[in-house]
Order: C-alpha cells, then structure tokens, then sequence
C-alpha cells in the first residue's frame, strides 16, 4: 500500500513538485520503513517534501515523535536534537529535486543509501609552478629537531558535575539533568572524568599544564571544543565554551597556539551554512574566533579567519613554516546544509581557492607549509567530490606540503596520499595526513601528540603519543601523562627505518606493508587506536585488517574501504566498537542511528 502511494507520488512529482503533505509520525514510520535502497529512499523524500511544505515546526514534530518511537533516545534528547536539526532539513526538502543529485547525497546523510565513490569530475584551478620543482633533497646533516604539540577534540563539558550519574541513558553523562533529578545515583562522576562523558575543566586544564614540559615551539589544535550534548547546545553556550578555551590557552600553553574550527564549535552541531544559503550565516562565530585568536595568530590571519569562513594561513615565528588552518566542515557529509541546492558547488566558500592562493604564494616565497584541519580528507565523513579535489591541490604542492594534521576521528591514525591510487607503493606515497587521538574520555585513554621536527625540512622525525590512564587508580587524583610509545622506536624498527631519515610518506607506506604481513604488529597499532583503552577487537574477521589498512592507504574518501551498507549495518552506539563508532563518537548520535533503528525495530 505505502509504496503504491510512494509509486503515485513519484509520477506527480514531475507536474506538482511541491506537494503540501500532513504526515502523521506513523505516515512517517511507514515511509522509513520502505526505503531499502537508493531507489527507494528518493522516492520517500517527495512525500516528506509534502510535509516540510507545511513548515519547520511541523516537520520537526514528526521527526521528534519518529525519534521517540526508536527508543533511542530519552524524550529530551530527541526534542533537543530534531528541534535543532529538523529545519535545516526540512530547507532542504524544500529546496531541492528529490530525484537530483543532491538528494541522493542527502538520502546518503540521512539514510545510508546512495552513497557514491565516485566524485564529480572537476579541475581545481592550479597556477602551473613557474620554474621546475626540484623535490626537496634529503640533508646530509641535520639540526636538532624542535618540538611541537598536537591537541585535538577536547570536548570540554563546562557543566560537567562531580557526583551527578555517570552512567545515564543520554549521548553524554556526568550532568544533572533535569529528568533524572532524584533519581538514585549508582555510577558517581569522578573528578577528572569518565569514559561515558566529554571532559570535565580539570582534565583539559591538566593537559594543557603538561603539555608545556615538552617546551614546544608551537601547538596545534584541530578543533571540537564544545561538548558532545548536540540536543542542548545554544550560541551562548558554543560562545561562553569557546571564550572559555581560549582563555584557557592564552593563561596556560607558554607556546603559541595555531587554533581551528571543528564541526561541534558552532550550532546546531554541523551546521555551517554556504554562502549560497541567503536564509542563514554563522558570521557570528567566526567573529567570535577571530576576536579570540588574534593573540594566537595575529591580526592578518584573524582578518581571515573572519572573511574566508574560519580558514586562515599564519606564519610561524623564526621559521621558514607557514600553519595553513582550514575549516573543512563544508566537506562533511552530515553538514545538512549542504544538501539546499540542486546546483553544483565544487568549492563550497571557497576553502580550496584559499588553500591554492596561499599555497602558492609560499611556493613562490620558497617556504614550507603544514595544512591543519579537523575531519581528515581519506574518512568518509568527508565528501568525495571535495575529499578528490583537496587531493588535486595536494598533489600539485607536495613539494611545498611539509605535513597535513587533523582530528575528529578521537583515534590515532594516519592517511597516505599517491600520485598514482592505482599503484599504491612506497615510491608513489607524497603525502601523510596525521590524525591526533582526542582529550575527551569517550573513546580511548586521553592522548595528544608531540612531533619532532626536522628545523630545515620540517618533516617528522619521531611521533610520541602521551597519554593519561583513564583505570588507572590514580587518575581521578591527579592524572599523569606520560609516554604511551614512540612510533620512531616501536615502527622505525619494523620497517628498517635509518637513524637518519624523516617518517616519510614512503616509510608509512612501507609500515602498512609490514601490518599487512605481520598480524603482531598490525595489533599493536589496533591497541594504539585507542591508547590502549576499550580496543575494538580487530583482524581477519570480517576482512576488518584489510578494510583498515586499505583506509590507511587514502587520504581520498573515494578511496577507502568502508562501505556504506545502508541502515540495516548502523547499530545502536552502544553495541559499536571503537572502530565503527568513528563518526557516532564524534557525533553523540546521528539521525541514521534513530533511523535505522525504526528499521531494526519494524523487522522483530
Ligand atoms: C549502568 O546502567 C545499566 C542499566 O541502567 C546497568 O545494567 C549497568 O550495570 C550499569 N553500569 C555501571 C558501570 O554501573
Ligand atoms: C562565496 O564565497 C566565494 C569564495 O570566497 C566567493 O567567490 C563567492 O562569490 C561567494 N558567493 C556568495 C553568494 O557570496
Ligand atoms: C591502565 O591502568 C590499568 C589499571 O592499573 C591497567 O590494567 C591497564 O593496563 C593500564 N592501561 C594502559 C594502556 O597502560
Ligand atoms: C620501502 O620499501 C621499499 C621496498 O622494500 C624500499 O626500497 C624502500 O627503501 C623503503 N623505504 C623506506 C622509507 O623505508
Ligand atoms: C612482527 O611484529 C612484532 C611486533 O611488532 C615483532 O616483534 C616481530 O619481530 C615482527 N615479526 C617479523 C617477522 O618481522
Ligand atoms: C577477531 O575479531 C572479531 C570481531 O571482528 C572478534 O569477535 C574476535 O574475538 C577476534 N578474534 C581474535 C582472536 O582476536
């Protein structure tokens, strides 16, 4: 019956686009369940255009009565996240051919389906080099390497409260909120944190404390400030969460900070607007962040981060490095306001056009640059036309590219890049990219990273993660951050790597060639992931080895092996393992989650 009506639907669609629809939440249930695959799903997005015709509010009722009905979520998470993100989608609904393009992309956000490994052809506009590039030649001698700090995905909950229940029913813990009040507590937060909560104040402030023994020249920072309660968040509070930070950098870090924008520093979580989009901005934040980081970044680069939509290019003081920090949330497939528009936008904001300008202005200036972002390029959190187009962009200043650091992921991880993906070998890897293990407790033991740094190349000579034992006994006294490995030590050993080479892009490729041989070692980069804490268990199984060293080999999305299953492979958050919860983690829950349970459910 319901697919008839879709089928109806679907022939009206070309004479009536706009069909106003009331839905019910059972119209809508119903409409959920029959969408198995990408055909299916474009089908269903004409009848809930009908029902975003009839407004926001509407249309958000009945996701928010969807959200109940999947038991997924307590009654104010639901309402918190649909009131949130509900209008962006329902704009989107409105705005676009539900049998485009775009809502494919959409059903993808939405529902697992139409995923696409195949992007967009299109030509990054590339100035041509001047005058030959000799690639940069190894040194016969080398300076003493300088230090640098990588901090990534604090997730500082400023509400955190000692004692409150930590082990609640809500994407975050260790709050009191208003519907549990009285109830018995039977899991006390601790001080220092728990592993179902972002971090509390203390945590943060004793990393950024012990971060200073390393006397780095500079630190980084690829971004996730705010807190992962994505059903509360409001622009006082994103605000008073960000000045907090900064303030907090400025009176602890004796460094200077290269700061950057992560997909929770703005809200709703996600939701950066394009310029295309004339009904909603967020200039707010990147006025706010401008104004913060001018100490950091000085005032040409925070003149930037204001204008080029929280993007900027800095110098680092006494050094031949330029930070070249993007904002790559207008990559990110649950960036809902990407799907509002059939027409077809290769550079959203123009992110890559300021890569390319900056890129080529070093170049030209003979300098180095590190490209600093938040959700790295390779995952599939990031879209494939634009994952494809970045790779274009590296590709042409590799030579110029001295390193490529991000976040998001909360895990330990890196990314090779190849001037040829169809010949994936030592010689043809030109690019890493370096993923820094998160703060927050939610997914591993709390890590950040410290690079040396060779001071002519500005290549890596060594990785050492730093970690605090979130078991350990003494940690809710004071945690103590300390050595968890030395990648030259633990890797540089497997692969032969000479006392005098940089960790080159060749010998990280050489280091997924040994996982890919010795089960041993590629386990001990599973236990890594996490630093050593809740590891997701990991091998042949399921070809989960191979799915995880093909990812290691793609800094392009199009590139990597996970396969969007649609909504029967997305399980409750709580029964994933470290390794599929990459986007969940850092999400606090996706809308696919409650979706798919509405499926799991109506199958029993
Ligand atoms: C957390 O709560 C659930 C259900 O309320 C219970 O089954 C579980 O044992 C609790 N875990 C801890 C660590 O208290
Ligand atoms: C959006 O930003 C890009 C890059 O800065 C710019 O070229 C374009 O004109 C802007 N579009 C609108 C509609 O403002
Ligand atoms: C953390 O501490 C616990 C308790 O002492 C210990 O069992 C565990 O092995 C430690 N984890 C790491 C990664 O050192
Ligand atoms: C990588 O492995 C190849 C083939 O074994 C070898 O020729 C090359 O020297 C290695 N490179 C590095 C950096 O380890
Ligand atoms: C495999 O890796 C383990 C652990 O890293 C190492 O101890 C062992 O020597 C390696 N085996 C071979 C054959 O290289
Ligand atoms: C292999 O991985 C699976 C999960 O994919 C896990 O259930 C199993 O215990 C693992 N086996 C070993 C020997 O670690």
């Amino acid at each position: 019956m319901r697919l008839k009506l879709l089928n109806l639907f679907c022939g009206w669609v070309v004479v009536f686009p706009a069909l106003v629809t009331a839905l019910s939440v059972s119209d809508v249930l119903e409409i959920i369940e029959s969408i198995v695959d990408c055909a299916t799903c474009h089908a269903a997005l004409i009848p809930l255009q009908g029902l975003a015709l009839l407004g926001d509010d509407a249309f958000s009722d009945v996701l928010i009565g969807v959200c109940d009905v999947s038991g997924l979520e307590d009654a104010d998470v639901c309402s918190g996240l649909m009131t949130r993100l509900g209008p962006i989608i329902a704009h989107d609904l409105r705005s676009i051919d539900a049998l485009d393009q775009t809502a494919g992309r959409l059903c993808d956000a939405l529902f697992g389906f139409c995923a696409s490994k195949t992007p967009n052809s299109f030509t990054v506009p590339l100035p041509s080099p001047v005058a030959p590039i000799s690639p940069p030649s190894t040194p016969t001698t080398r300076g003493t390497p300088f230090q640098v700090v990588h901090i990534s995905d604090v997730h500082i909950d400023r509400d955190y409260t000692v004692g409150s229940e930590a082990n609640c029913t809500k994407p975050i813990c260790c709050r009191n909120f208003a519907d549990e009040a009285g109830d018995p507590i039977t899991d006390p937060a601790q001080p220092f944190g728990n592993q179902r909560c972002d971090s509390p104040a203390v945590l943060s402030n004793s990393m950024l404390e012990a971060l200073n023994s390393f006397n780095a020249k500079f630190v980084m920072s690829t971004g996730d400030v705010v807190a992962h309660d994505i059903w509360l968040t409001t622009q006082d509070e994103v605000t008073s969460n960000l000045n907090d930070f900064n303030s907090d950098i400025l009176s602890k870090i004796k460094s200077q900070m290269f700061p950057g924008f992560g997909n929770h520093d703005v809200t709703p979580v996600n939701a950066f607007p394009r310029n295309t989009t004339t009904t909603a901005n967020v200039q707010w934040v990147f006025d706010l962040q401008s104004t913060d980081w001018e100490p950091m970044i000085g005032s040409a680069a925070s003149q930037q981060v204001d204008h080029i939509s929280g993007s900027y290019a800095a110098p680092v003081p006494d050094t031949n490095l330029i930070i070249l920090s993007i904002n790559t949330q207008y990559w990110y497939r649950l960036n809902f306001w990407l799907y509002d528009s059939d027409t077809f936008q290769p550079d959203p904001n123009g992110v890559l056009a300021f890569m390319v300008e900056q890129l080529q202005a070093a170049e030209t200036a003979g300098k180095k640059v590190w490209i600093i972002g938040h959700i790295p390029p390779g995952v599939s959190d990031t879209t494939e036309d634009q994952s494809n187009y970045y790779d274009q962009v590296i590709q042409r200043y590799k030579d110029t590219i001295a390193g490529q650091f991000f976040g998001h992921t909360h895990l330990d991880q890196f990314e090779i890049a190849y001037s040829d993906y169809s010949h994936q070998t030592a010689a043809n890897a030109v690019g890493v990219g370096f993923i820094c293990p998160a703060l927050t407790p939610t997914s591993g033991n709390p890590a950040f990273k410290v690079y040396d740094v060779d001071p002519d190349t500005y290549g890596l000579m060594n990785i050492r993660v730093i970690s605090a034992n979130l078991t350990d006994p003494t940690f809710q006294e004071n945690p103590t951050w300390s050595l968890y490995y030395d990648a030259r030590e633990v890797y540089g050993s497997l692969v032969g790597l000479p006392a005098t080479s940089e960790l080159t892009p060749a010998f990280w490729h050489n280091l997924t060639e040994v996982f890919a041989a010795n089960e041993t070692a590629f386990q001990l980069y599973n236990t890594f992931l996490s630093r050593g804490g809740n590891v997701a268990p990991c091998n042949d199984t399921d070809n989960c080895r191979s799915n995880t060293i093909c990812d290691l080999r793609a800094l392009r999305a199009q590139n990597n092996c996970d396969v969007d299953e649609g909504l029967a492979s997305l399980t409750r958050r709580t029964e994933e393992g470290v390794r599929k919860a990459t986007t969940s983690q850092c999400e606090g829950v996706e809308i696919r989650e409650i979706f798919a349970e509405i499926q799991r459910k109506s199958k029993e």
